[in-house]
């Protein structure tokens, strides 16, 4: 199949929601659970590539019980955001970026890849059609969610020889009800979420379902978010469930742990560390342990600690907890440099500001 963006044509099919009730479902969105009219979808198999490219109607799968995903978890998926302009008009935010990390994950599940351009369109494409359901709320953005799994019915253990691609679109608000201040960790000393040689840089839906027992530890202590040791030594910081980790020291110098294999190279991270650097700001990608981590914070070496994700976007960390005990990290709430780059990153997405690194990207 080549990239012809006609093979994602909208069907005719498709009958929008009313727009009242479209707008009563835009207060006040949350997260994850507002969903759009459309759907874009194509299909793999070994015989004929990637055919049946379309934007349908978001409708329910029928998935054959023996379908090999629902056993072996051969599934795969991205998220990025469609941001509403000035203009009224809505871009994308580095798409070939999650198109790349996309077929990363592929190579890593024995899966087929997407050619680049066809992710990108089939974004593009479902967002056309559902440009009414980015909200106008502040803050307020349609994600998307690209993701493929092994449609073959067969229960023998191979890769599959069929794939389903679809993406869905959200339309969301914040992340963290109540868009909290700050958010609270809980130190995960019993599991792990990634060992060298696994699948920790790859976005596959079985490194969160090994991720969710820790992430339930966290809320039964009462914690907004499990953040993951290595699993060798239990002593690097590696990242939270779904985000990843900076560090502000007290001198102005910023760090958060290297990409080397078991966490997942955000696109966030990957854009922060270039404003920061933009700025003259001394940027370090290093191991951090959780101890020094704790000795900083107390000492006061270490400034404000957040988090970053295109679902979390920037959210500052005010306390750690784990079984020996908590701390606090500044003063516990959103500190000076978490403020100034969430508003330098969110400008240039929601194109209040110049976007000097060609990021956004107009439908
Ligand atoms: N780490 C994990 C485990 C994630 O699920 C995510 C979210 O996608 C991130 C980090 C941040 O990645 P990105 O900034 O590309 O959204
Ligand atoms: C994202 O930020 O896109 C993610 O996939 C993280 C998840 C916790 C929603």
């Amino acid at each position: 199949m080549n990239a012809d963006p006609q093979l994602f044509a909208l069907e005719p099919t498709a009958t929008p929601l009313p727009a009242s009730e479209r707008q009563a479902r835009l207060v006040d969105p949350g997260f994850g659970r507002v969903f759009t009219d459309h759907m874009a979808v194509a299909r793999w198999s070994d015989e004929r590539g990637w055919h049946d490219a379309r934007i349908t109607a978001r409708t329910t799968l029928t998935v054959d019980p023996a379908s090999s995903v629902l056993h072996y978890a051969q599934e795969i998926f991205e998220g990025l955001k469609a941001y509403r302009q000035p203009d009224g008009s809505a871009a994308l935010f580095r798409a070939e970026q999650n198109a790349r990390r996309f077929n990363r994950s592929a190579q890593r599940l024995a899966m087929p890849e997407l050619p680049e351009e066809l992710f990108v369109e089939s974004c593009r494409a479902l967002v056309r059609a559902d440009r009414d359901w980015i909200p106008e709320s502040e803050g307020g953005a349609l994600y998307l969610r690209p993701f493929m799994f092994a449609s073959e019915v067969f229960l023998g253990v191979k890769p599959s020889s069929e794939y389903l691609y679809m993406v869905i679109a959200s339309s969301v608000g914040n992340y963290f009800k109540g868009g909290a201040p700050a958010v609270s960790l809980w130190v995960s000393q019993e599991y792990t979420r990634a060992a060298p040689g696994g699948t920790g840089a790859a976005k596959c839906g079985g490194n969160y379902a090994a991720s969710l027992l820790a992430q339930s530890e966290a809320i039964r202590h009462g914690c907004d978010q499990v953040v993951f040791l290595d699993a060798v030594e239990r002593r690097w910081i590696e990242e939270l469930g779904g985000m990843n980790v900076f560090f502000v020291f007290a001198d102005g110098s910023v760090s958060t742990p290297p990409t080397s294999g078991t966490i997942l190279a955000g696109i966030t991270r990957d854009s922060i560390l270039r404003l920061l650097r933009d700025e003259g700001v001394a940027v370090r990608e290093e191991p951090y342990a959780f101890d020094q981590w704790r000795d900083d914070a107390q000492s006061g070496r270490l400034a404000e600690s957040f988090a970053c994700g295109t679902a979390a976007v920037v959210t500052p960390i005010g306390t750690v907890n784990s079984p020996e005990g908590s701390f606090t990290i500044g003063s516990g709430g959103a500190g000076p440099l978490t403020g100034r780059i969430k508003q330098r990153l969110t400008d240039i997405q929601f194109g209040r500001a110049p976007d000097p690194h060609g990021w956004r990207q107009p439908l």
